[in-house]
């Protein structure tokens, strides 16, 4: 795909005038009529200032791009009703102070309700115990200045998305990590190491549901064991659920709200969006919860939500009527699962995937044998003896790991942009994250791609 950015904008329509979306309209509301989605026609980002396509072009010096695999983001063209909802909204030509007690919010309240009633068989969740936020970081980080102060632990078990741990840092809090085991195909929480880690000092723990970047689903045993640890030891649980409505067949999600114990279920919050679900992270709104009403105050009084009206239409549509979509989106993205675990193990032998993932739309890949050919630990001290950039993680020096070689590897010679595990927590050395979430005909030529780099390479 080209990198020119006006070429772009002029074929995409988006430097043209706003008449150009009658087209667009007229296509999403026939798509919404017949109800069948097309997440097969790929899509073109580029020139969008986008982090999954536009930033790897800049910051990996690429000369071209097959595929940008990092960012959570979905490359899909959205739901119809969101395009439908913004238009109607757009027409009103003001963007004043939102009332956020105003019917239309509380019935987006009630919206959020009904669907995690439907969905996810929540039946604790009232007008009265949940909040909104702009992100599920945003959420997170209210969170832990609720329950955990300056200086305090936070447990996690690890592998573990990255960004996590910008939010301890944002929040002064340190992260106490709990390496899983990694035994046939499938990472496993080692319960012995974890428990000895539910120190007095550790006051939260970030519990990742489906995880990010493993793919698993935690069973409801697992989750009720988890829970009962931290009730014992005094460990506040922050459910993060943002990915629980991507989960493959043969597995099921189990919300942490849902578990037997009233008292487990009242030492935690729930925190979400539909951010994830519908690609809406550039028009964020989250939400949380807790049963309990004195962890809910505390981490009310941390949170300050700033609506933005477009969020409010986008957010709102979706719950109200995006579930057709989500369900067709929920399958393609089961199948692209499929198509890409098979693969690699047919065509990248270098490249190691485990069991196909329980959920996420995420593929987890140790890269340890193309970090050997490649050299990559060599390459990272060297680069390590100059000087380096504050991480925005640490907010310490940015140590170059031998992931980031590699990630700059299939960067440079597969055009394909994946995440390095650098940022990943303790056991993701040599591994990188792989976003599937885009249409197959991309995915196929980004693993074709990085299969014809190594083949070149052997
Ligand atoms: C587990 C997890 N939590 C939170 C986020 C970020 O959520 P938000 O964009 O709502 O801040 C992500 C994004 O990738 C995620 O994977």
């Amino acid at each position: 795909m080209s990198q020119d950015r006006r070429a772009f904008l002029r074929n995409s329509g988006l430097g043209t005038s706003v008449l150009a979306l009658g087209p667009l309209l007229a296509g999403a509301e026939a798509a919404a009529a017949a109800g069948t989605f097309d997440f097969e026609t790929p899509l073109n980002r580029l020139g969008t200032d986008s982090v999954h396509w536009d930033q790897p072009l800049r910051d990996e010096k690429m000369s071209r791009i097959v595929a940008g695999m990092g960012v959570a983001d979905m490359d899909f063209r959205c739901a119809p009703s969101i395009m439908t909802a913004l238009a109607k909204r757009m027409q009103h030509q003001n963007w004043g102070y939102i009332d956020e007690s105003a019917p239309g919010p509380e019935a987006f309240r009630q919206s959020i309700i009904d669907w995690n009633h439907r969905r996810h068989g929540i039946t604790v969740m009232r007008q009265g115990n949940m909040g909104l936020s702009t992100g599920v970081h945003t959420s997170i980080a209210a969170a832990l200045r609720a329950v955990a102060p300056p200086g305090s632990k936070v447990l996690m078990t690890t592998p573990m998305y990255g960004d996590f741990y910008a939010d301890l840092v944002f929040t002064g809090t340190h992260p106490n990590e709990s390496q899983m085991i990694y035994a046939d195909g499938k990472y496993q929480i080692d319960w012995d190491d974890l428990e000895r880690r539910m120190t007095p000092d550790t006051k939260a723990m970030i519990l990742c549901n489906p995880q990010n970047p493993t793919g698993n689903v935690w069973t409801k045993a697992e989750l009720t064991r988890i829970g009962e640890l931290c009730l014992k030891h005094k460990i506040v649980v922050l459910s993060d659920e943002i990915h629980a409505d991507f989960v493959t067949k043969g597995h099921k999600f189990t919300a942490f709200s849902t578990l037997d114990s009233k008292e487990v279920v009242a030492n935690s919050i729930t925190l979400s969006s539909a951010n994830k679900s519908f690609s809406l992270p550039g028009l964020p709104i989250a939400w949380f919860f807790s049963t309990n009403p004195e962890l809910f105050q505390r981490m009310a009084a941390q949170d300050r939500p700033d609506m933005n009206v477009l969020g409010l239409a986008a957010h709102q549509a979706v719950y109200s009527s995006g579930e057709q979509w989500l369900n067709q989106c929920v399958d393609y993205i089961d199948a692209n699962h499929d198509f890409a675990n098979q693969y690699i193990k047919a065509n990248i032998p270098m490249l190691k995937v485990g069991r196909k993932p329980e959920g996420t739309y995420l593929v987890w890949l140790d890269a340890a044998s193309v970090s050997e050919k490649i050299g990559a630990q060599a390459s990272a001290d060297a680069e390590n003896k100059k000087s380096q950039p504050i991480s925005r993680w640490t907010g310490k020096t940015t140590m170059v790991t031998s992931a980031d070689i590699v990630g700059h590897w299939f960067a440079r010679n597969a055009y394909v942009k994946l995440n390095p595990g650098t940022t990943y927590g303790k056991g993701a050395a040599n591994c990188l994250r792989m976003n599937i979430a885009t249409a197959r005909p991309v995915l196929k030529a980004a693993l074709d791609s990085m299969a014809g780099a190594l083949k070149r390479l052997a």
